[in-house]
């Protein structure tokens, strides 16, 4: 039986999603899946060697790859095999397609060679809040991509991937964001007045950053800007410095598919959002299959 690694981060819950919709497509076609969590750190037991395919999955975040994903797959032992990539993102927009550049450089050097990249759109858990059409039609648009991803994935399939110029540079320049956010997070208040003490956003900080004496939050220096913190607080109490104008506070409804409808697309990123639920095939945004 064929065993495949995804090693996922997953903020507030979008990549995990797709991952696990992937895995039950992978499931179905015989093989045995171990998701494994980046936030509990790397362990030997579970080296991408154990597996015969895995992939990295994470959320987009500034064009980029979270720092925590980088640092994590620094872990990797040396290999020669092909991986893939799964991410999700907000928006369909090309500067997004470079965005496992870190991750595909330390990974050559290991010796593993990146067989694809499987690009999800979902839900904005930051900038704007989606209305539940967009919602719908993502995942749909995830369900129907999931199996070709996963059959890719099962036969050890090789993608093209084209990176433009101007694509490359963006993410390289926006990997600025990796400090960036380190020092945003520093910023990031709760309002006491709102604040019910269920200590949430403490205890599931994938950086274990936000630490509470009984009166006061103290917000440490490694926060990823994930926004898990903020986005899962049931009383929206917690403020994200410069980046509150962009908060997105509450789970998305997720589950109902909606067949594409043109006269739903938000206006944001139109043209690009049209294109991609128009494709055919697969998701990728970068290829048509
Ligand atoms: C700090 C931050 C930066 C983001 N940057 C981008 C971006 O550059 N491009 C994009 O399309 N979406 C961006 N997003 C949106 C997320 O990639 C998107 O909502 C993703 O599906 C979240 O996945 P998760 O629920 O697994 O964390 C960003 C979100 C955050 C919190």
């Amino acid at each position: 039986m064929k065993r495949v690694g995804i090693y996922c981060f997953s903020a507030t819950g979008n990549t995990l999603r797709v991952c696990k919709l992937i895995k039950s497509e992978l499931e179905a076609l015989g093989a045995q899946v171990d998701m494994v969590s980046v936030e509990e750190g790397y362990s030997s037991q579970k080296s991408p060697l154990d597996y015969d395919a895995f992939a990295v999955a994470y959320p987009v975040h500034g064009f980029n790859a979270p720092a925590n994903v980088v640092e994590y797959v620094k872990n990797f032992p040396e290999g020669n095999k092909g991986y893939y990539i799964i991410k999700s993102s907000g928006e369909p927009a090309p500067a997004n397609r470079d965005s496992s550049h870190q991750i595909v450089g330390i990974l050559r050097k290991k010796g593993y060679e990146m067989m694809d990249e499987f690009h999800y759109v979902m839900p904005y858990n930051m900038i704007f809040r989606h209305s539940q059409d967009m919602v719908d039609m993502m995942w749909k648009r995830a369900q129907d991509a999931a199996p070709f991803d996963a059959k890719e994935i099962f036969e050890g399939g090789k993608g093209e991937i084209k990176q433009k110029l101007r694509h490359k540079f963006i993410s390289r320049l926006f990997t600025i964001e990796h400090g960036g956010m380190r020092l945003i997070g520093r910023g990031f208040k709760v309002d006491m007045e709102k604040c019910i003490k269920c200590g949430k956003c403490v205890k599931n900080c994938p950086m274990h950053n936000i630490s509470f004496d009984g009166e006061k939050f103290t917000f440490g220096k490694s926060c990823l800007g994930c926004v898990r913190c903020s986005f899962n607080c049931p009383v929206n109490a917690i403020k994200i410095s410069v980046l509150e104008g962009w908060k997105v506070n509450g789970a998305y409804k997720i589950g109902n598919g909606m067949e594409y409808d043109e006269s739903k697309v938000c206006k944001y990123c139109n043209k690009s959002y049209k294109r991609y639920f128009t494709e055919e095939g697969g998701n990728s945004i970068e290829k048509q299959r």
